[in-house]
């Protein structure tokens, strides 16, 4: 069968699509329907079977004869490892941790944050909570204490897991003073911390609250698997809004292994046994699903890379890393391709090693630009597919089912809808477009298994932020198109989410951490185009009359605080004091306009504007930042 008649399937007969693909996973029961749409329009998949994550993506393959196959395969070119883990051997330990949360009373449905850098142990931790029906919050370890804090006190964990520390080229992020800066502006206290000790730098524990990854499993019997149901959540995942506050995704166990399940092969045309590598950090939706569970699940071997693109050691670590392990698959983001490119435009390194195995390059998180994803396909000589999804969704909405058809690719487009996307181009009152017309992008309810059902304690918010803008659809925040031949296009951002080097970000939480500055008035964050990132963040800062500090000092000390609060990955390193902002006449910022400005790209004045005189005074700002870049 081919795309066309699947996607046509799963749209006109959903329960047995969906219930065959759940076949693919080992129930305890298995489910009496694929939907549960009684409490429309929220809807869950597979409520009333029962599963367990763990053992699906661990101890079925050794009970299966797998045992000797590789699960993990750790490539650290920061420390100048590389540690192999069989199915079997990740089972003893998965279970063994397990077993040491469980005396400690960790049980199904409790809370536990995972804080913890590109290491085996950090997926150990989110299968000894699967293992255990605990609900794992992975937090990414480019955030500061106070994302930490604000994540604490919202999923109000049990335990934290941390490892003593990470690593980034030329420097170790000392993960536990960030643990221990975060429980103290926390409202809310852990019974207990698990520390990872990792050589690079060894770690106080405090008496009481602390203990030793490796002490605490000492003695204690392992773990077995505890069913839960289907609608239990597996974890919870903070992302980006509008605000400071991170939405915290919920992803339910059965929709989420079956999707995952049917994407392995359908999607990424992977067989169980070989290898996938997903050139990302656990702390993002994309590591959840393809570093961890979807290679586990499908019984592929997984690969967990410590190093960057470029600089460790070289642009040809990846080529190393597809060589050394036989990488069938590479997933990351183009912003990797575009560093890359930019240290080895001529691909020179490529060669250098054999990719032999390699058969398809997936990228996702950000807009693929035309010029990386043809370099790519150049030098790599594999489909470059482009894929489009979010944390929210869990896995893609659109994309090129290579393990079906291999469709056209129309580059500019991750192609086609999955199975199970409504996707529709709306216009603002809601109403379908026509092809080939701008609008907002939005997916007809029900969305299919594995997407979220909910936030973490905040139906409310779920509601108004996903569901009341267009009724009966899900709306992306994305904008963009849909072609004749039913082709997605996706444009910008609908609303303050930027997306830098494949990180989401809020520029509102930007604000709201700038605003806090004391000579600060008034600010505005937008996103400006980079060459390298994708976007960044660009500051403008109105400060107070009076002011006591000179404006260089006062930006100086604003790109400073939002490191401290939101963490480096903000990359906010651009700000300008300006003396107004450009708003329309009932006061709302014009930040598009700034952004076209910055872009160097052609706008129309907004009737709405309040004084035009100010884009004038925004040009001259931007241009002393040297914006709109020459390249
Ligand atoms: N822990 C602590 N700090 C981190 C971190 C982590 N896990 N990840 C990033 N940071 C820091 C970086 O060290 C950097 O700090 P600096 O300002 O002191 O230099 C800052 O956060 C910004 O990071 P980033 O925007 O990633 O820039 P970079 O220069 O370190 O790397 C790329 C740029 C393009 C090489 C890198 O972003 C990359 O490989 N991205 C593609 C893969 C990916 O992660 N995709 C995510 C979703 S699929
Ligand atoms: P995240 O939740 O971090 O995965 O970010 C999701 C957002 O990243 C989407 O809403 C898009 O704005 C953007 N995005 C992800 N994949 C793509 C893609 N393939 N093309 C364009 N934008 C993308």
């Amino acid at each position: 069968m081919g795309y066309a008649d699947i996607f046509a399937r799963a749209k006109s007969d959903p329960e047995s699509f969906w219930l065959e693909a759940a076949e693919g996973i080992d129930w305890v029961a298995p489910p009496s329907k694929a939907l549960f749409a009684e409490n429309a329009p929220l809807y869950e998949w597979f409520a009333d079977g029962t599963l367990n994550s763990c053992w699906n993506a661990v101890d079925r393959h050794v009970a299966a004869g797998h045992g000797d196959r590789l699960a993990i395969i750790h490539d650290s070119p920061l420390t100048g490892t590389t540690q192999k883990i069989t199915y079997a051997q990740l089972q003893a330990r998965v279970a063994s941790l397990a077993g040491a949360l469980k005396a400690k009373g960790v049980e199904k449905g409790d809370r536990v944050i995972i804080y913890m850098p590109m290491v085996p142990e950090a997926l150990e931790a989110m299968l000894a909570c699967a293992r255990l029906g605990a609900i794992h919050s992975v937090v990414f370890g480019g955030f500061a204490a106070n994302e930490l804090a604000v994540r604490i006190d919202d999923c109000t964990p049990k335990c934290i897991i941390a490892a003593s520390c990470g690593l980034e080229p030329g420097r170790v992020v000392h993960y536990k003073p960030l643990l221990d800066g975060a429980l103290a502006i926390a409202k809310h206290s852990p019974e207990f911390c698990v520390i990872f000790q990792r050589e690079q730098e060894v770690a106080g524990l405090e008496a009481g609250r602390d203990v030793d990854w490796h002490a605490f499993q000492h003695g204690v019997a392992p773990a077995d698997c505890v069913p839960v149901e289907g609608n239990h959540p597996a974890y919870i995942l903070y992302t980006s809004g509008t605000t400071g506050q991170p939405k915290g995704v919920i992803r339910h166990t059965g929709g989420h292994l079956v999707a995952l399940n049917w994407s392995m092969r359908n999607l990424y045309d992977m067989n169980p046994g070989e290898v996938f590598w997903a050139a990302s950090d656990v702390g993002w939706v994309v590591g959840h699903s393809y570093i961890c569970y979807a290679p586990l699940t499908f019984g592929c071997t997984t690969i967990v890379f410590e190093g960057k693109p470029v600089g460790t050691p070289d642009a040809g670590t990846f080529w190393r890393v597809i060589q050394d392990h036989k990488v069938k698959s590479l997933f990351t983001a183009p912003t990797a391709f575009r560093a890359i490119k930019r240290d080895d435009p001529g691909g020179d390194l490529v060669g250098e090693y054999d990719l032999s195995s390699l058969e398809s390059l997936f990228l996702a998180g950000e807009r693929a630009d035309p010029d990386t994803i043809i370099w790519a396909q150049d030098k790599l000589g594999v489909p470059v597919i482009d894929h489009w999804w979010q944390t929210e969704t869990g896995w893609a909405i659109a994309g090129n089912p290579l393990g079906i058809d291999k469709l056209p690719v129309k580059i500019g487009s991750p192609s086609v809808a999955m199975p199970g996307y409504d996707v529709q181009i709306l216009d603002e009152a809601g109403h379908p477009m026509a092809p080939g017309t701008l609008g907002a992008i939005a997916i007809k309810l029900p969305l299919p298994p594995g997407t979220l059902p909910n936030l973490w304690q905040a139906e409310a918010r779920f509601r108004k932020s996903y569901l009341s803008h267009f009724p009966g659809y899900y709306e992306t925040g994305d904008a963009g198109m849909i072609d004749e031949d039913g082709y997605l296009y996706i444009m910008a951002r609908t609303d303050d989410v930027i997306n830098v080097a494949g990180h989401r970000l809020s520029t509102g939480a930007m604000e709201e951490v700038l605003a806090s500055h004391p000579d600060v008035a008034e600010c505005a964050v937008i996103g400006v185009a980079d060459s390298l990132k994708g976007q960044l963040p660009l500051g403008f800062l109105c400060l107070n009359k009076g002011a006591k500090i000179a404006p260089d000092q006062v930006v100086k000390e604003c790109v400073k605080l939002v490191r401290d609060r939101i963490g480096p990955v903000a990359a906010f390193k651009l700000a300008v004091v300006v003396d107004r902002l450009p708003k329309t006449r009932s006061g709302k910022i014009l930040r598009a306009t700034m952004v076209k400005i910055a872009d160097g790209e052609d706008f129309k004045m907004p009737a709405t504007i309040d004084d035009p005189a100010i884009l004038g005074e925004i040009r001259t700002a931007l241009a002393g930042l040297g914006y709109p870049a020459k390249d």
